[in-house]
């Protein structure tokens, strides 16, 4: 179905993805070392990451790194726990293989496997450390005659972990792991490659080939599509004029879509409300994450919100409005260089693009909470 909230996992239920999937498929056959799936939010780069590892022989665990978006910091036992959750649930799905995974990462120190399934340690005694753990995935890849993908979904959330350098150990698994393919998807796109490092020369992943699947909002008319053939499917008549509307005041975010689409098939017919009901929960969501963002920038809060609500209301600004709506708002001057990192945080988090001279919200529903 179209119109299931879940991330989709199904090329059947992936609309207009074709040309994205064929190209992570190619990656992935071709043994792409690094992959990155970035956009938006709500654009669908679970949906696409999901689709592709159903697709595919090649064994996968997915480490979905959310979890950790509203927290302040993470520790290496977080994600340990992640990554024994994930082994878990591949041993589940693929009991032969699952049974000889197991076996080989049991001699690795720190792991150990009983009837309740595989435990790594964090700490103690004797401590798993992540790089011995990945190199031996990649030697029973090797050994199974196959390439491993191993995923990180929100992977910009990865520099919380305190104690461990994942930039470093993705660089390792880079250079040495040759058996395995890393993912990285994120709709924080600077924070992501700030995070990962490929853009400066101090940093470990620097100058290594990335491959990079980028994924777009709809136009309005492919979104129409979407909706028409989504309620099509759903059975449930359609009404042009609130179409148009919804089309006009969600944009073209597929996540947003498919949840007007369900709360309106859940009503029995398309209305006004259900447009309205999805912005409602459109906005608290978006509001979450823009919470989320000031974590650990609380000094900057007020500043944050006040762009957010001068871009609100204007739609699209230029670096000097928007400093001059700063400072009015605050009645001094401020320093270019803190309206220029300001505007520069919200853009690597997704929150503001610029195109040309002008900044905008990335999402009508950020524009609704904010207004
Ligand atoms: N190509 C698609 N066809 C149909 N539905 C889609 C498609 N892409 C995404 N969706 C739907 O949109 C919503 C968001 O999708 P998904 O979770 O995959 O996006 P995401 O980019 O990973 O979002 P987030 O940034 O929240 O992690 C889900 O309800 C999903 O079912
Ligand atoms: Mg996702």
């Amino acid at each position: 179905m179209l119109f299931d909230q879940r991330p989709k996992d199904n090329k059947r239920d992936l609309y207009d993805a074709e040309d994205e999937l064929k190209a992570l498929a190619s990656a992935l056959r071709a043994g792409a070392p690094l992959v990155t799936i970035v956009g938006l939010r709500r654009t669908g780069k679970t949906s696409l990451l999901l689709t592709a590892l159903n697709q595919t022989a090649q064994p996968s665990i997915v480490l979905d790194m959310r979890a950790l978006a509203s927290k302040p910091y993470a520790t290496k036992r977080d994600l340990i726990q992640e990554i024994e959750r994930t082994l878990n649930e591949f041993y589940k799905a693929h009991l032969s293989s699952g049974k000889r995974l197991f076996n080989w990462l049991k001699r690795v120190q720190g792991v150990s496997v009983s009837q309740s399934g595989l435990s790594i340690s964090w700490g103690g005694k004797e401590p798993t450390e992540l790089s011995t753990l990945f190199d031996e995935l990649n030697a029973w890849a090797k050994h199974e005659k196959t390439r491993m993908i191993i995923a990180f979904d929100e992977a910009q959330e990865l520099k919380k972990v305190a104690g461990v350098d994942m930039a470093k150990l993705i660089a390792h698994v880079y250079d040495y792991c040759r058996s395995i393919t890393v993912i990285l998807t994120g709709s924080a796109v600077g924070l992501l490659y700030d995070f990962i490092g490929s853009q400066d020369a101090k940093a470990p992943l620097y100058g290594r080939h990335i491959t990079e699947i980028r994924l777009r909002r709809l136009s309005e008319r492919i979104a129409r599509d979407f909706l028409v053939r989504g309620f099509e499917q759903a059975k449930t008549k359609t009404d042009e004029r609130i179409m148009d509307a919804a089309v006009k005041r969600l944009g073209g975010i597929i996540g947003w879509l498919t949840l007007f689409g369900i709360t309106s098939v859940e009503a029995g017919k398309m209305s006004e409300s259900a447009i309205d009901q999805t912005v409602e929960v459109g906005k608290s969501l978006v509001r979450q994450e823009f919470e989320n963002f000031l974590k650990g920038r609380e000094v900057g809060r007020q500043r944050y919100e006040a762009i957010m609500r001068h871009l609100a209301r204007a739609r699209s600004s230029s670096w000097s409005a928007i400093k001059g709506s700063l400072e009015a708002a605050e009645g001094r001057t401020i320093n270019d260089r803190n309206v220029t990192e300001l505007l520069t945080n919200l853009v690597k988090a997704g929150f503001v693009e610029k195109e040309g001279e002008y900044y905008t919200l990335t999402d009508q529903m950020l524009a609704e909470s904010f207004r």
